[in-house]
């Protein structure tokens, strides 16, 4: 991706509202042709650092370029970037086609070519048939097409959508994810998406942007983020996480070796530790292996602990465990040959692992 084009960069960005400070300072670079998602929980600032692309917004300080040339003091619609927003903003007594060309007529452009424009990107949204039709007259998954094709005329360097397919329910918002995540592919128009929802984050975008509190938490591919998560706050956000605490006890080739919730282990990682260092061991659900007692259990490295809930979800099993010293822990197993001859009870007492090769081992702050 780096050997691309920027197309649009921020550079330390900041952005109070009242005082109170909202973006801090923010970096980043998005490159042509790339689908870019914000992903973050409410209130972190994500729309306001798409508004500040957009130039609906404008930053205290930093620069905001698009396509090389700072664009600070211009307006947005000189900036070659459409935003489609959450609520689509049709107009309501117009048709599809006059929602569409709206724009056109107002920029003036000659009659033919807002024709052959908007029947063109009325058939790339799938729409060339509702072309009378008035918003009303649309389903939700169509109104949202429009509000498309209403951004998309306008052939923009860079397509902002903000939580685009939230209003969607939730067998729609999939379908509508995967045709998006085409079209951006057919056209190569860059896509900024703000999103707070961290599946969508995942299936849609070449890269993640992980935001929290007016920061950049971590920047990444999909696998990147949720493989290698750089702190709690992207780990417990980018899907469920166990954290569990460790303290290193000696050092090793390409590893540690480790007491971890009062058990000792041996743990692959290339993070620079010493001996007595305090971190926090990440490991996903479905890297846990949960084993029947084993006859040393005192010595063979296992965690201990109860089941206490085991949920059936279809093609997994989940389960959570309390250890000894009060950490619940969940698992979540896929169900093959490996688990058919072991269902364990509830209340019984059995032994924790994981697949190793998985964790993500992040030294404690300040130890
Ligand atoms: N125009 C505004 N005036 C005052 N506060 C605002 C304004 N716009 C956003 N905020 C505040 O900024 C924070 C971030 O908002 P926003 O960027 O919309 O977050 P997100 O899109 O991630 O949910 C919120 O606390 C919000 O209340
Ligand atoms: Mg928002």
């Amino acid at each position: 991706m780096e050997n691309r084009k920027p197309v649009v960069e921020l550079q330390n960005v900041k952005k109070s509202f009242d005082d109170k400070t909202i973006l801090k300072n923010i970096n980043l670079t998005i490159y042509n042709g790339e689908f870019l998602t914000l992903l973050g929980p409410s209130g972190c600032g994500k729309t306001t650092t798409l508004r500040i692309i957009a130039g609906f917004e404008s930053a205290d300080s930093g620069n905001v370029i698009i396509n090389g040339e700072r664009v600070n003091d211009i307006p947005p619609n000189k900036r070659g970037v459409h935003t489609v927003f959450q609520s689509y903003a049709l107009f309501p007594h117009m048709t599809v086609y006059n929602n569409v060309a709206f724009g056109l007529k107002m920029h003036k452009v000659p009659k033919n070519e807002i024709k052959s424009r908007v029947t063109e990107v009325l058939r790339i949204v799938k729409l060339e048939n509702f072309a009378d039709r008035k918003p009303h007259q649309l389903s939700g998954g169509q109104q949202q097409r429009v509000a498309l094709a209403r951004a998309l005329v306008n052939k923009p360097l860079v397509l902002l959508l903000d939580e685009p397919l939230s209003a969607l329910d939730a067998s729609l918002r999939k379908g509508m994810q995967k045709e998006l995540k085409q079209l951006q592919r057919a056209l190569g128009i860059t896509f900024i998406l703000v999103t707070h929802d961290q599946e969508e984050a995942l299936s849609m975008s070449d890269r993640v942007v992980v935001m929290n509190e007016g920061v950049i938490e971590q920047t990444g591919t999909p696998k990147n983020v949720y493989e290698e998560p750089n702190s709690v706050f992207v780990a417990g956000f980018i899907g469920d996480i166990n954290i569990l605490n460790g303290e290193v006890l000696g050092l090793g080739d390409g590893g540690i070796s480790a007491r971890v919730e009062g058990r000792l282990c041996a743990i692959k990682t290339k993070k620079s530790l010493k001996i007595g260092d305090r971190f926090k061991l990440l490991l996903r659900p479905e890297d846990m292996r949960i084993e029947k007692l084993s006859e040393n259990p005192e010595t063979d490295g296992l965690m201990i602990g109860n089941v206490v809930l085991k949920t059936y979800k279809g093609a997994t099993l989940d389960t959570l465990i309390r250890l000894q010293n009060g950490t619940q822990i969940k698992a979540s197993e896929f169900f093959d040959e490996e688990y058919e001859d072991f269902d364990y009870n509830m209340d019984e007492k059995v032994s924790i692992g994981w697949v190793s090769g998985w964790e993500v081992v992040l030294p404690d702050e300040g130890a």
